[in-house]
């Protein structure tokens, strides 16, 4: 997928609702494993829109999904996640009825500790629970766009620092959530406002999981305005929130939002399986 597969999104062979003003549409109409040329242009459009884009009753094999994966990108295989038996390129996001944690309860973006972070993350519903484990979205262009014009000029010539020793490294074991154990850990920096490669828009880009201070910061300097934009970033005007069928797909954009997983199903088994596809290095706003 290039800028220049882009267009104004009209759409004729699909129908597109986006779920609230913040970010998010789902779309109907459409079979991901039989799409003509025309929807999936569409479906593309949609997805630069909308930031997150859902789907209903998608009955994918494990092969269908890495198929659908596949237009878009590469995979982009993430090393600390346990895969699907027979499918490294599916991860899986489970937990048991006994389990506590699940994975993904606190706002973030994924990959962002690569050099060159993935573009989107597929996930795939297999079996869900009656009640809860829904996941929220929020839209970083928005989250950006409403600071104030001194902040964003700051914003702008800053680098931050995305790491995923402290939390993949030894000292934090997420072994409970199924997390491999991997000496694949290191820092890496991102610009703080991006220019978004598909959408040409700035977009926020600092991370609660795994932004560490802002490049030539200390940890303690910077704590204060990454949690004063981590709070502003999830205001409820700029989210949505997803209620998952089995066999529903919502498909990220790692660049342009962030998500998080609720945990509030205690008692029930959620097994979701994720496809990340890959992306690009990613170019400062200014
Ligand atoms: C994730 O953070 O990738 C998992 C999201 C979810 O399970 O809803």
């Amino acid at each position: 997928m290039t800028p220049a597969t882009i267009k104004p999104a009209t759409y004729d062979t699909i129908e597109v609702s986006k779920l609230t003003g913040g970010c998010g549409a789902e779309i109907s109409g459409v079979d991901l494993r039989a799409m003509s040329n025309r929807q999936w242009n569409e479906v593309q459009q949609a997805f630069v829109r909308h930031g997150v884009i859902f789907f209903r009753d998608q009955e994918l094999t494990p092969e269908q999904h890495i198929e659908f994966a596949q237009r878009w990108a590469p995979i982009d295989i993430n090393r600390f996640f346990p895969a699907v038996a027979g499918y490294p390129q599916i991860a899986e996001v489970r937990k048991e009825p006994e389990g506590k944690k699940n994975i993904g309860n606190l706002w973030h973006t994924d990959h962002s500790y690569d050099e060159k972070p993935a573009m989107g993350s597929i996930l795939l519903a297999r079996e869900v629970p009656d009640e809860g484990g829904d996941t929220l979205f929020a839209n970083m262009y928005l989250a950006f766009e409403t600071l104030s014009e001194g902040m964003k000029k700051m914003l702008r010539g800053l680098s931050a620092v995305h790491s995923s020793v402290h939390v993949f490294g030894p000292k934090n074991d997420r072994s409970a959530l199924g997390f491999k154990g991997t000496d694949q850990v290191g820092d890496v920096i991102h610009p703080v406002v991006i220019r978004h490669p598909l959408s040409g828009r700035e977009a926020l880009y600092v991370n609660a999981d795994f932004t560490t201070q802002f490049e030539g910061w200390t940890v303690e300097d910077s704590k204060p305005l990454l949690e004063q934009l981590y709070r502003h970033a999830v205001r409820p005007e700029f989210t949505c929130r997803f209620r998952w069928r089995n066999n529903s797909i919502a498909f990220w954009d790692n660049r342009a939002t962030w998500h998080y997983a609720a945990n509030d199903y205690h008692g029930a088994r959620r097994l979701m399986h994720r496809i990340t596809v890959a992306g690009c290095a990613l170019e400062a706003a200014a």
